[in-house]
């Protein structure tokens, strides 16, 4: 009798446990909801005409995962952007796609996203839901076609479901698969880092982080605007060009000579995570960055005024001034259950 009751009771936990475990990663309707972060402004992309569903963000997700993406299967949005490094990429300076190949600039954090007006390091890219496009064509990166990507799509039985699930029909398009991407990458949104909690009262900083952040507002925060951390604009922040990538930058977009070596001004949010630094990851330590600014070496004619105000920094200063970036990490966001690899849980 009592092995009885206690084979029920296991079967119990089991069954409870089982239920707990699938559902801990279920993905509810207030998981996509947008909630517009204190004090940011209006997002630049709205989700207009792509309704947040839960449904389609998990689709979304999965192709964000998913090597089918590339020509090869291996590469996947996520081989480069690495969801522990904000969605940049530790470790390695230059892009790596399929076959190993490098591409010629540095990844980029994937983060507030729907507040910037353009992608890229140059913006050749106005549109989130479009900027899938550039990395699964291009032949360094992913090397495919939408269109052979929908071909494998539809032969995979999984997807065919997911795409039913998430549109009430079986079709599966491009623009299906851009605004389930754009929904994903939409909703990366940080905005708790103890910055944003100091900035609400609800967090202290030390003296050096108090001192930073005044540096920051001094120096910095011209171009690297609070609370994204980016005016959204293109600088030339006198980084010398290496030769060997003799890359145009802005210039390359617009065509015209003073936008040449002009970079998107990214955001720091996340910054101790998406090292190596720069559209070319030329620096790998914060610590290269402020020796950068504090004797910045190039000084072309389009290198922005606000350079030749910074000045030379002390070493005091410039640790302060790290201390304070280093209150950007946002480990609600870097730990965010919503952004896991589907086909880990
Ligand atoms: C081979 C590496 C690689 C792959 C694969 C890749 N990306 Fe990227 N991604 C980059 C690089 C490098 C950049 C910056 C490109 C530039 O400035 O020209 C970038 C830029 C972006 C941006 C713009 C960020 C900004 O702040 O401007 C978004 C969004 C993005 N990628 C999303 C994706 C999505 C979605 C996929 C999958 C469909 C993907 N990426 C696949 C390397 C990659
Ligand atoms: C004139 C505008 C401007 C000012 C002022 C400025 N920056 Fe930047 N910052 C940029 C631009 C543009 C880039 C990207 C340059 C590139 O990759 O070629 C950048 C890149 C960075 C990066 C690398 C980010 C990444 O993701 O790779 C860090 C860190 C940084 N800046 C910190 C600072 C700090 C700290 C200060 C103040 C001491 C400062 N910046 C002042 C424009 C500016």
């Amino acid at each position: 009798m009592r092995n009885k009751t206690t084979v029920i009771l296991l079967l119990v936990c089991i069954a409870l446990l089982a239920f707990t475990a699938n559902n801990y990663f279920l993905i509810t309707q207030n998981d996509v909801t947008l909630k517009i972060p204190k004090g940011f402004p209006k997002p630049y992309y709205k989700f207009k005409n792509n309704t947040l569903s839960p449904e389609v963000f998990v689709l979304g997700r999965k192709l964000f995962y998913d090597p089918i993406l590339s020509k090869d299967s291996t590469i996947s949005c996520a081989s480069c952007h690495q969801r522990i490094a904000a969605f940049a990429h530790f470790d390695h300076p230059l892009s790596h796609g399929i076959n190993g190949l490098i591409g010629k600039r540095n990844v980029p954090a994937l983060q507030n996203l729907i507040w910037q007006d353009t992608y890229m390091w140059d913006g050749g890219v106005n549109n989130l839901e479009v900027q899938p496009i550039n990395p699964l064509t291009n032949p360094v990166e992913m090397n495919e076609s939408l269109e052979h990507v929908i071909e494998k799509l539809r032969l995979n039985e999984m997807y065919a479901a997911e795409f039913k699930i998430a549109f009430n029909d079986t079709a599966i398009t491009s623009e299906r698969i851009l605004k389930a991407l754009a929904q994903f990458t939409g909703l990366m949104i940080s905005a708790d880092s103890r910055y944003d909690r100091y900035i609400d009262g609800k967090d202290t900083f030390s003296t050096s982080e108090k001192n930073g952040l005044a540096l920051f507002r001094k120096k910095c925060a011209s171009c690297h605007e609070e609370p994204l951390f980016t005016d959204n604009s293109y600088r030339n922040n006198g980084l010398k060009p290496d030769p060997s990538l003799n890359d145009k930058g802005r210039g390359a977009i617009t065509g015209l000579e003073f936008d040449e070596y002009k970079f998107k001004v990214p955001s720091l949010r996340n910054i101790e995570r998406s090292y190596p630094y720069m559209h070319d990851g030329r620096f790998r330590k914060l610590k290269d960055v402020l020796d950068h600014y504090s004797s910045p070496g190039n000084f072309a004619p389009n290198t922005a005024r606000e350079m030749y105000e910074i000045g030379k920094l002390s070493e005091p200063d410039k640790k302060d001034i790290i201390a304070f970036l280093l209150t950007l990490t946002d480990n609600t966001f870097l730990y965010d259950r919503r952004f896991i690899d589907p086909f880990m849980q």
